[in-house]
């Protein structure tokens, strides 16, 4: 058991090791490059000024900052990044990966006076501007890269006079095109063996005449929004290696040409673009494909035969999804590594996948597998990652391989205790089991994930018992146990789970007091309590609540009580931000190599309609609910704190005193019920000049006075305002000691009520699951649950 945990453990490192040798290889010549003194002074005045025309964040910590380290009066030649021709003493590499370099590159800049740079990589830094036509005096260049440089506009028309250059990286940034920039330019760079111009924003079609790119090797142009078709030429380069054109907008027939030799190409990626039509045979004459992506092709009614794949004897990557695919039982494929047959319109478990045994990753989401799990799928030896969710699998689970890492079964119809299947496996990482129908206890063999696991999402089944203290791991990220009927206590061990994102345990029957420990979590974003038996109050004199880094907040429907200090939201770091410093929400997991995440997303409610956010959506919804619960005393003032929150909801509650007028600070918020309690007093006027707010509930207080102005107010339905005996004025009929009143159509408001409800009742912080490659690019995937 050790053992292949530490082997998981290996992989990791292997893997990081890969993006951190792949990120630094420049930087590793130049460390082996020998350092005599033989800087040139004109080369290291164009150097320094170089280095002066950036701005150098020094808060940040994440960075090398190496042209900090250089000092004018030493050797140019040994300065970091930096190397020189032995024998003339020219720079010729010049390698300043993420060293915090911000400002834009100018056309005049004196980097442009290395006039015998062949190698420069400017990766990972800020110069939020274009490349300039300058580059094209660098004739010398063989490789350059610039990958999320923060660049943008056009490729330059003077990168087609580097007539040397080979590799060129130029990925995750915002270059457009227009016109037939890159047409021109790409068919001049006939030394190019290497060429990403990944995640980018570039349109058009692609040169029709490729051949003139005799060395090709890699050619990426993924993520970005090319269309038209992929110009045979293409294929017809004998170096080729390695097509990776997915996420695009291509069409029309893929045509492979008359190859003459047998093709070297050994990955296709074109999933997700828009082909349709059949998949063309003549894709088999690319005889030694190892990793074939054709996922959502559209081949209309057509169904293809997955034997047809049989033919690739190398084949170890292969993803299909999207495809209707047809899988007799006597089919052999060669053995694959990596298999992604989601959304494939399968009925029955493929039975070739028995006899698969250096399967690692399996991806078979979405289809309509019926029956129970067969056993010989517990016997394959190496498999790692599974995901059979959204399909309809039922009965209990049987033994998964106990190579198991990553088992994602949501969204079937399985039943019976979790224990069968999970409980012999070994350094479980990821456990996802949501909406099925299992029942019994949360078992306590979980303990034997207690260093390994970091997803744990049993939410919507029908769990019952009492948590168990020593289940959950010490590296859990994201706990949901939602919607099941678990009682007893929280486990008092929650406090040390450091990790903890996303914490949600509602619609069950906990009895617990307010789990104070959990504000020691430093990175929870997410709690929710809602619908359970949770009482007392939640604040102690003794432990200070500071959420820094919570966004959601729902611990309505309880039975809390007791009242909020004035200061309760102090220190609410997220919620008090208007502006979004990082990427929330989002655990990455490698699996097979190919990096996966599970982002949080939160699902909201309306009239049984369920809608789910996820990604950057989710990043927008910053929320407190306290509703349905037996708070008194005031609304803490501290509330204008909270400055990006977007719902709150204060709701049946005993709440007594005024409207904070600090309220009038939250002006991103667009939903806010207060109604049900004992406030007294005015509205606040200046509530009037919230613009956002689209939906509010004053109603079943004991407010007076006149209701603010403000077109938000105004459109609100009179029962927003109702029973309260001293309120008057629009949108109420009372007027405030006579004026006239204008009538909008009932229906009207109506309508749009409706529409605005959306954003009012909130269940769940559900976690989904999400698959796809970064970049920072957001792919949500709202299930339907
Ligand atoms: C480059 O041009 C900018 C204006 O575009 C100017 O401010 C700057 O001084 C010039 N820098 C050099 C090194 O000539
Ligand atoms: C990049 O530079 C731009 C403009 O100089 C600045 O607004 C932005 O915050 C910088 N981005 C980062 C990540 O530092
Ligand atoms: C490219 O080189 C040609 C001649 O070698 C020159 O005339 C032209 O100006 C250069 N183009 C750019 C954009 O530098
Ligand atoms: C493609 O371009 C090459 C020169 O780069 C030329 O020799 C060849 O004829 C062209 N092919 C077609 C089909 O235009
Ligand atoms: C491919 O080769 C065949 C015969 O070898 C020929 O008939 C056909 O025209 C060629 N097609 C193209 C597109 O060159
Ligand atoms: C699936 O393939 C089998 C044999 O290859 C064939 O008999 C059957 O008709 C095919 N089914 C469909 C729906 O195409
Ligand atoms: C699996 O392999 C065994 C032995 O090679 C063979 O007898 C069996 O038919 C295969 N099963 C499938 C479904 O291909
Ligand atoms: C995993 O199962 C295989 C058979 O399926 C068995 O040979 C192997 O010993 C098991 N591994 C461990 C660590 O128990
Ligand atoms: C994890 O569980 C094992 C028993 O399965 C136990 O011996 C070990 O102390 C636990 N480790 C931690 C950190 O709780
Ligand atoms: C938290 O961890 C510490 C140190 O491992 C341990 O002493 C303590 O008992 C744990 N607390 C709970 C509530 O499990
Ligand atoms: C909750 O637990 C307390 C003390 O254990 C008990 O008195 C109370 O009846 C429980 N409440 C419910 C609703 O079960
Ligand atoms: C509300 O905003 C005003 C002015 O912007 C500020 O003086 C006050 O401190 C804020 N109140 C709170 C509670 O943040």
């Amino acid at each position: 058991m050790i053992h292949s945990c530490s082997e998981e453990r290996k992989m990791m490192i292997l893997w990081s090791l890969c993006l951190i040798f792949a990120l630094s290889n420049s930087i590793l010549v130049v460390i082996a490059s020998p350092s005599q003194h033989l800087c040139l002074p004109d080369q290291r005045d164009a150097l320094w000024e170089f280095k002066n025309e950036f701005y150098v964040d020094s808060d940040v910590t994440n960075f090398e900052k190496m042209t900090e380290k250089w000092r004018y009066n030493t050797d140019c030649c040994s300065w970091d990044g930096v190397s020189c021709d032995p024998k003339t003493g020219k720079i010729v590499e010049l390698g300043l990966i993420s060293s915090s370099l911000n400002g834009p590159l100018r056309s005049n800049s004196s980097l442009f006076r290395l006039q015998h740079l062949q190698s420069l990589d400017l990766s990972y830094n800020n110069f939020s501007g274009i490349l300039p036509d300058s580059i094209g005096n660098l004739k010398y260049l063989s490789v350059l890269r610039c990958s999320s440089c923060n660049l943008h506009g056009k490729l330059p028309s003077s990168l087609g006079n580097l007539s040397y250059l080979t590799h060129l990286y130029l990925s995750v940034n915002d270059f457009t095109s227009e016109g037939p920039n890159l047409q021109l330019v790409l068919p001049k760079l006939s030394s190019l063996k290497s060429i990403d111009l990944g995640s980018n924003q570039f349109k058009g079609t692609l040169p029709s005449n490729m051949s003139s790119l005799s060395k090709l090797e890699y050619f990426g142009m993924s993520g970005n929004s090319f269309s038209g078709s992929i110009p045979s030429s293409l294929f017809m380069i004998p170096s080729l290696l390695d097509v990776s054109l997915e996420r695009n907008h291509f069409s029309g027939p893929l045509e492979i040409g008359n190859i003459s030799s047998p093709s070297k190409l050994r990955y296709l990626i074109v999933g997700e673009n828009n082909f349709n039509g059949p998949i063309p045979g003549s894709l088999l004459k690319l005889v030694g494909l190892e990793y074939l992506d054709l996922s959502f092709w559209n081949t209309g009614r057509g169904i293809v035969d997955l034997s047809f794949f049989s033919h690739f004897i190398s084949l170890r990557d292969l993803d299909l999804s999207g495809i209707h695919l047809n899988i007799s039982s006597t089919l052999h494929l060669p053995m694959i590594n990596t298999l992604t047959l989601s959304s494939c319109n399968i009925s029955e478990f493929p039975k070739f996948l028995e006899n698969q045994t250096k399967l690692r990753y399996l991806d078979i989401s979405a289809n309509q597998i019926e029956g129970q799990l067969p056993e010989g799928f517990g016997r394959l030896p190496r498999l790692w990652y599974v995901n059979i969710s959204d399909n309809l699998f039922s009965g209990k689970l049987t033994m998964l391989p106990n190579s198991t890492r990553l088992f994602v079964g949501s969204d079937n119809r399985f039943s019976g205790e979790i224990r069968r299947g999970i409980c012999e496996l070994f350094g479980l990482q990821v456990l996802d089991l949501s909406n099925n129908n299992f029942s019994g206890s949360i078992p306590r063999c979980l303990e034997s994930f207690n260093t390994t696991l970091w997803v744990l999402h049993l939410q919507n089944n029908s769990l019952s018992g009492v948590f168990p203290e020593e289940s959950i791991s010490l590296g859990l990220i994201s706990l949901n146990v939602g919607h099941n009927q678990l009682s007893g206590e929280l486990p008092k061990s929650l406090i040390n789970y450091t990790d903890l994102k996303f914490l949600n345990v509602e619609g069950n029957r906990i009895n617990d007091t307010f789990p104070f420990g959990v504000s020691l979590l430093p990175h929870l974003q997410v709690l929710v309590l809602r619908s359970n038996e949770f009482y007392g109050p939640i604040y102690s004199p003794r432990d200070s609540l500071s959420f820094p880094n919570l966004r959601i907040f729902d611990i309505s429907d309880n039975r809390f009580s007791g009242v909020f200090p004035s200061d309760y939201f102090v220190g609410w770091n997220a919620v008090s931000s208007v502006v979004e410093v990082e990427y929330y929400g989002r655990i990455s997991v490698f699996a097979g190599g190919i990096r996966r995440y599970y982002y949080s997303s939160v699902v909201l409610t309306n009239k049984g309609v369920k809608m789910e956010l996820v990604g950057r959506v989710f990043t927008m919804y910053k929320i407190i609910d306290v509703s349905r619960n037996r708070f008194e005393g005031d609304i803490p003032e501290s509330i204008g704190s909270l400055k990006g929150l977007i719902v709150l909801n204060m709701s049946y509650n005993a709440f007594t005193g005024h409207i904070p007028q600090s309220l009038t600070n939250l002006t991103n918020l667009q939903s806010l019920d207060l109604s049900q309690n004992r406030l007294s007093g005015e509205i606040p006027p200046q509530l009037g000049k919230l613009t956002f707010i689209s939906r509010m509930n004053f109603s079943y207080n004991m407010l007076e006075g006149p209701i603010p102005q403000g077109t938000q107010i105004q459109s609100q339905n009179g029962s927003s305002f109702a029973e309260n005996p001293g309120l008057c004025g629009a949108p109420l009929e009372d007027t405030c000691g006579g004026g006239g009143e204008e009538e909008e159509t009932e229906q009207e408001q109506d309508e749009e009520k409706e529409e605005k409800e959306q954003v009012l009742s909130w269940t769940a912080a559900a976690i989904a699951y999400v698959p796809g490659v970064v970049c920072g690019l957001t792919i949500a995937h709202i299930l339907t649950s």
